[in-house]
C-alpha cells in the first residue's frame, strides 16, 4: 500500500470576480498506511476535486508539504509528473474519454508499457465487465459503460494509487455496487484508493471518511 501525506496545506483560489478566497487552511490528509481507501466528502465547491488534483500533482499552487511512501516530494511539475505516471491511476469527474478514438486507443493512452497494452486493455475491460468492446467509440456507450471504460483506463498501468473523482456518479445502484466490488478487489491486491464522492453508499464502503468542513478535513 502506498501512503500519501499532505500536511498543513493552505490554498487560496481566485473567484471569477477577481476576489481571493481561502479554500484550505491547515488541512492534513494521510491515507494508505493502514487504510486502503478514503472517501472525501463535502459540499459542491468545497474542494474535493481540487484536493485530488493536488494529490495527483496536477495542482502545485498551495502551501504545505506532500510525501509519498514516507518520502517528501519536491513540488515541481517534473517530479510530480513522474510520481503520477509511476504510481497513479486517475478516474476524473466526467470520464474525459477521447470521443474520436476507439475504446482501445483510449486505454492504450493510459498505459506506461505500450508493448503489452493490447493484452492489458483486454484484461482491464474484462475486469470492469465490458469484454470485447475495444473497437467501440466512447460516444456509442451509455454513461455507466463510459464510466467503467474510464476506470479500465486508470487500471492499465497497475497503479498502486487510484484517485477517483465521483467514479460512480453516472451509475445506477447495481452498477455502482459492481464498481465498488472491483475497487475492493484492487484494494485486496494492495492498491490505495482516494475517492471524492457525494454518495453515502460509496463512502460507507471506504475504510475511512473525511468531510471538508471549514477548509479542513474532519473524520466522520
Ligand atoms: N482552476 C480553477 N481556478 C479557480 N477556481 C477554481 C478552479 N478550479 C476550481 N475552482 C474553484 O474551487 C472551488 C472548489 O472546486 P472543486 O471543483 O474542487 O469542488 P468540489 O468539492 O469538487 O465540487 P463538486 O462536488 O461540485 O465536484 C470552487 O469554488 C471552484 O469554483
Ligand atoms: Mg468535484
Amino acid at each position: 500500500m502506498t501512503s500519501l501525506e499532505l500536511r498543513n496545506v493552505s490554498k487560496s483560489i481566485r473567484e471569477p470576480n477577481g476576489a481571493i478566497r481561502s479554500l484550505f487552511s491547515g488541512l492534513d490528509l494521510v491515507v494508505g498506511d493502514t487504510d486502503p481507501s478514503v472517501a472525501l466528502l463535502g459540499r459542491s465547491g468545497s474542494g474535493k476535486s481540487t484536493l485530488l488534483r493536488m494529490l495527483a500533482g496536477l495542482d502545485l499552487d498551495y502551501d504545505g508539504s506532500y510525501s509519498s511512501a514516507g518520502r517528501p516530494l519536491v513540488r515541481t511539475s517534473a517530479v510530480m509528473a513522474r510520481h503520477r505516471l509511476e504510481t497513479m491511476g486517475i478516474v476524473t469527474q466526467g470520464c474525459d474519454l477521447l470521443h474520436d478514438r476507439s475504446v482501445l486507443a483510449n486505454l492504450v493512452l493510459g498505459a506506461t508499457d505500450r508493448s503489452g497494452a493490447r493484452t492489458r486493455a483486454a484484461e482491464c475491460l474484462e475486469f470492469v465487465g465490458l469484454p470485447g468492446i475495444q473497437r467501440k467509440r466512447p460516444g456509442a456507450l451509455s454513461g455507466g459503460e463510459a464510466q467503467r471504460v474510464a476506470i479500465a483506463r486508470a487500471l492499465m498501468k497497475r497503479p498502486s494509487v487510484v484517485l477517483a473523482d465521483e467514479p460512480t456518479g453516472a451509475l445506477d445502484e447495481e452498477t455502482e455496487t459492481q464498481v465498488l466490488d472491483l475497487f475492493e478487489r484492487l484494494q485486496d491486491e494492495g492498491a490505495t484508493f482516494v475517492i471524492a464522492t457525494h454518495s453515502e453508499r460509496v463512502a460507507a464502503r471506504c475504510a475511512r471518511r473525511f468531510r471538508i468542513v471549514d477548509q479542513r478535513l474532519a473524520e466522520v
